[in-house]
């Protein structure tokens, strides 16, 4: 596994302090693009230890194939990690220590222009990080309302230039590149901070049209099911619509944040947030790699109860 680091794993000792409890568990890498973190677990596994790496992204999966040696204790699965519950094998139900979901898209992706993820590069509106159906950016630039792109833009870009983004987005359609959008972001957006925006709208539309949030509840959900007693969940995000999900998820079970409690005022919950600080790069770290500057890293702990 030596060779796998196409992509600067974030927070990885940080990850692999708090995951791996049982150097002989069963682990699940839900996101597992370059293999740096599971290149990271698998060190500290003895040999009867087993880690399940899923990508939706079937290059993700095939670097790891070909860059990777083999190791009879790594498993490649390819789908979303919403689906965990349907791709895992169903026998690791309960069975699990460790689950880690590095949120969003690796370095490899951004660099090939071809996925669209880039807006430095020019390439098709794509942006989708899984197999090969579903909606494109070309069809969210396009086709979605300019109320609709104003919505997605603000909330998931938290862009305070989004009406007017959203408007000469509409003004100026069809759009095919990401050349196209980014040029139409900057004749409306001036300024030292104008690419700021551009990024900001480039996440927008990726996290649409991979439906990041919905699948990341439907992964949580899914999960916990997987996790034994006192097993570990980890969830690195870089964004603070699915930070404030994962914190509420580990807190009470939901994302909405809805603590329930039985007739004695005791919390029904199979979830507990391990540490009330979030956990994030230090200064080393993001001098090494930027992209860890926005990471923050939540870890729940499967409780005994089955109440939930
Ligand atoms: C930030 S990278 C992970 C990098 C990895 N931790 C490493 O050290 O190399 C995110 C990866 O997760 C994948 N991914 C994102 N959302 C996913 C989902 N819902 N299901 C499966 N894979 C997903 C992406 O395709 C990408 O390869």
């Amino acid at each position: 596994m030596s060779n796998l680091s196409f992509h600067d794993p974030v927070l990885l000792s940080e990850t692999i302090e708090t995951l791996v409890t049982d150097r002989e568990g069963i682990y699940v890498d839900g996101t597992l693009g370059g293999g740096g973190h599971t290149a990271g677990i698998l060190k500290e596994l003895e040999k009867n230890g087993q880690i399940y790496g899923i990508d939706q992204d079937p290059e993700a999966l095939e670097q790891v194939r070909t860059q990777g040696e083999k190791d009879p204790r790594l498993h490649l699965v390819m789908g979303n990690f919403g689906f965990m519950d349907i791709i895992l094998p169903p026998e690791l139900e309960g069975q699990v220590s460790g689950i880690l979901l590095d949120l969003g898209v690796s370095s490899h992706q951004i660099d090939e222009a071809s996925r669209g993820f880039s807006f430095r590069e020019d390439g098709p509106l794509d942006m989708r990080m899984g197999a090969m159906t579903g909606i494109t950016a070309e069809t969210v630039i396009n086709q979605y309302s300019q109320e609709e792109l104003t919505n997605l833009i603000y909330t998931y870009g938290e862009e305070r230039h989004s009406r007017r983004i959203a408007s000469a987005i509409v003004g100026n359609r069809p759009l095919h590149t990401t050349k196209e959008l980014r040029d139409v972001i900057g004749s409306v957006v001036h300024g030292p901070h104008a690419i700021k925006s551009v990024a900001r709208v480039f996440q927008a539309i990726r996290i649409e049209v991979n439906r990041e949030l919905e699948m990341l509840e439907k992964g949580l959900n899914a999960g916990r099911k997987f996790l034994k007693e006192n097993g570990r969940f980890a969830v690195i995000s870089y964004h603070s619509l699915e930070d404030r999900l994962v914190k509420h998820f580990f807190r009470t079970g939901n994302i909405q944040g809805n603590l329930k409690k039985d007739f004695f005022g005791n919390p029904i919950t199979d979830m507990e947030l391990l540490n009330r600080k979030v956990i994030t790069a230090s200064p080393e770290e993001v001098e090494r790699n930027p992209r860890a500057r926005s990471a923050r890293m939540r870890v729940g702990i499967k409780k005994t109860t089955d109440s939930a």
